[in-house]
């Protein structure tokens, strides 16, 4: 078979010449590379190539950096067995994610610096020249690569033989097709996920509760400026399905001056005195909303950077999101308590359930 003359070795020393094309006398009147090459500047050795003390001393710190990430990835495992997650308890799941996390943050920055410190103080340090040269590969590659498909094809009866390659294709298309059909499996067998997903634990009368003690929030408790992350009374004491409530239901409150509020139609009794909550699920892919800036009003999700602006109805300002978050509708009971008057109008979260 041919082969590409301009494939192989063509790292080139940089201390051999590596002058800018000069064009032949009389043959031609552009340049072809009209930029002069600077070349190198000159090479100076690092402390390690001169000082054997210094070289053993680099090569100490990489394999101990490496014996670190083994000691983390050891870590995670131990981790995820000594802290389980267990009756689906927050501060299980904290516990677990901490101590798991450690461990990996361990592993791969050791694995990471050692890597890194190895090429820059350990390796041989010569620079190189690697030449750049067309990507496509000679003619005779070219024609040796078509000739190798000809044959395959002849030899194959790909083309020839349609009943069987159609049958190839359509076994290639069915083969993924399980996989989506075992994919059901992940949502609820005996209710409808679209009707699950569209419904939360907030109903008329729920109280707001701080999250993660559960402790009802008076009015009088929300200054202005301030933002609390809230959860359903109650919620806490689920026996199952906790964080999938939680993930659901979990809402921001903050209070404004009510001027600021510019409530649409038929939302206008939906605020309590300048104190509004919403949905903390983004709109885009489900992240939290953890971020208020009180200066502007407006929410922000560190996932994606969408933008909301709290005084419009938490309208998307900026980044993906697609729609606004929903707002949940309170008011106060008659011990000062804030409550919900129902559950959110709209499904919470990313937008596709919106479709349904
Ligand atoms: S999930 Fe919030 S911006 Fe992407």
């Amino acid at each position: 078979m041919a082969q590409d003359d301009t494939s192989g070795a063509d790292l080139i020393a940089a201390d051999s010449s590596h002058a800018a094309p000069t064009a032949s006398p009389g043959t031609a009147v552009i340049q072809t590379d009209t930029f002069e090459n600077p070349g190198f500047p000159p090479h100076r050795p690092r402390v390690t190539d001169e000082d054997p003390k210094r070289e053993k001393r680099a090569q100490r710190t990489v394999y101990t950096l490496f014996y670190l990430s083994v000691l983390g990835s050891v870590w995670a495992i131990a981790a995820y067995m000594l802290f389980p997650i267990e009756s689906n308890n927050v501060g299980d799941v904290r516990l677990n994610n901490m101590f798991i996390g450690l461990g990996a943050t361990l592993a791969l920055l050791g694995l990471g610096f050692g890597i890194v410190h190895w090429g820059k103080a350990v390796m041989k340090d010569v620079e190189l020249v690697d030449e750049r040269h067309p990507i496509g590969g000679s003619p005779e590659t070219q024609a040796a690569a078509a000739k190798v498909f000809a044959d395959a094809n002849e030899e194959s009866g790909f083309t020839r033989r349609s009943v069987i390659r159609n049958s190839l294709i359509g076994a290639l298309v069915a083969f993924p097709l399980p996989a989506v059909v075992l994919f059901r499996g992940f949502a609820p067998q005996d209710q409808n996920p679209v009707e699950l997903l569209s419904h939360t634990m907030w109903k008329k009368g729920t109280r707001l509760a701080l999250d993660p003690s559960g402790v009802p929030i008076k009015a009088s408790d929300v200054t202005i400026g301030s933002a609390f992350h809230v959860i359903p009374e109650g919620l806490q004491d689920l026996e199952h399905g906790r964080l999938e409530e939680k993930a659901k239901a979990a809402v921001l409150l903050m209070r404004l001056n009510p001027d600021e509020l510019n409530p649409s139609a038929g939302r206008e009794g939906w605020a309590y005195d300048g104190i509004v909550a919403y949905s903390k699920i983004c709109t885009h892919v489900g992240c939290p909303v953890a971020l208020y800036e009180q200066h502007t009003h407006h929410l922000l999700c560190p996932c994606h950077q969408s933008q909301f602006d709290i005084t419009h109805e938490a309208a998307v300002i900026f980044g993906p999101a697609a729609r606004p978050l929903p707002q949940l509708p309170i008011a106060i009971d008659d011990e000062g308590y804030l409550v919900a008057q129902s559950d959110f109008h709209e499904p919470v979260g990313p937008s596709f359930w919106e479709r349904h």
